[in-house]
């Protein structure tokens, strides 16, 4: 069985309170997407107070596309964030992250597209999920990329944790992840682009 994680790129609170209350009723992960114009040429809602009113309720991932995600763990798990995901590729220490973020909730390591699974320094076993890009991190709305499935086929293998897809997830592509042994997919562009969330989010719940 797969899961299906709403992720929210935005750069105001409104659109973010929007959305959450779009998927609160039926979704109990969301994935809230960090950029600090540094990682990739993109920024996001940069603030975690406002989200303490809907972390009680909901597991929130926050995926750290930053310089030095270790930096940020603090400030966000105080506001009842419970999953952290930073990229590989703009982190001095893995070790370090990884047993900082362990202390504060869940911790998972991110691969951008053209990042090799060797990047990860720290032992697999100490890891709760790994993300695989399936587009250049950065912005939603992109198109899926079958070329990091492989990726995700090794990673699943290992039967270590579940791997997680992030990047043009749609009704089709959601086919090739599951394939190659994914087991949470992100949605944003295909989830929120019509006029029913839940009905595209059972979608892509009952692919097989
Ligand atoms: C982009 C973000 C993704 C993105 C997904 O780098 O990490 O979470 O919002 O958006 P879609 O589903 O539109 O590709
Ligand atoms: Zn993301």
């Amino acid at each position: 069985m797969h899961s299906i994680i709403p992720g929210i790129l935005e750069k105001e609170w409104a659109a973010i309170e929007q959305k959450i209350e779009l998927v609160k009723p039926f979704a109990p992960v969301i994935h809230i997407d960090l950029l600090d114009g540094k990682f990739a040429p993109n920024t996001s809602f940069f603030d975690p107070a406002p989200f303490k009113k809907y972390t009680q309720d909901i597991l929130f991932e926050l995926h750290m596309m930053v310089e030095e995600p270790e930096q940020y763990l603090q400030a966000w798990s105080k506001q009842g964030f419970r999953r952290f995901i930073g990229h590989v590729e703009t982190m001095s220490d893995q070790a370090s992250f990884v047993a900082r973020a362990q202390e504060l909730g869940e911790v998972g390591l991110a691969l951008d597209l053209m990042t090799d699974p060797s990047a990860i320094t720290v032992a697999h076993r100490d890891l709760d999920t790994v993300l695989v890009m399936t587009v250049k991190a950065g912005f939603s709305g992109q198109v899926f990329s079958q070329q990091p499935l492989n990726k995700v086929t090794l990673l699943a293998k290992e039967e270590l944790f579940p791997v997680q897809i992030d990047g043009g997830v749609t009704h089709e592509s959601i086919l090739h992840g599951l394939e190659a042994g994914a087991t949470r997919f992100v949605a944003t562009s295909y989830l929120f682009g019509g006029d029913n969330p839940e009905s595209r989010y059972q979608t892509l719940l009952k692919a097989s």
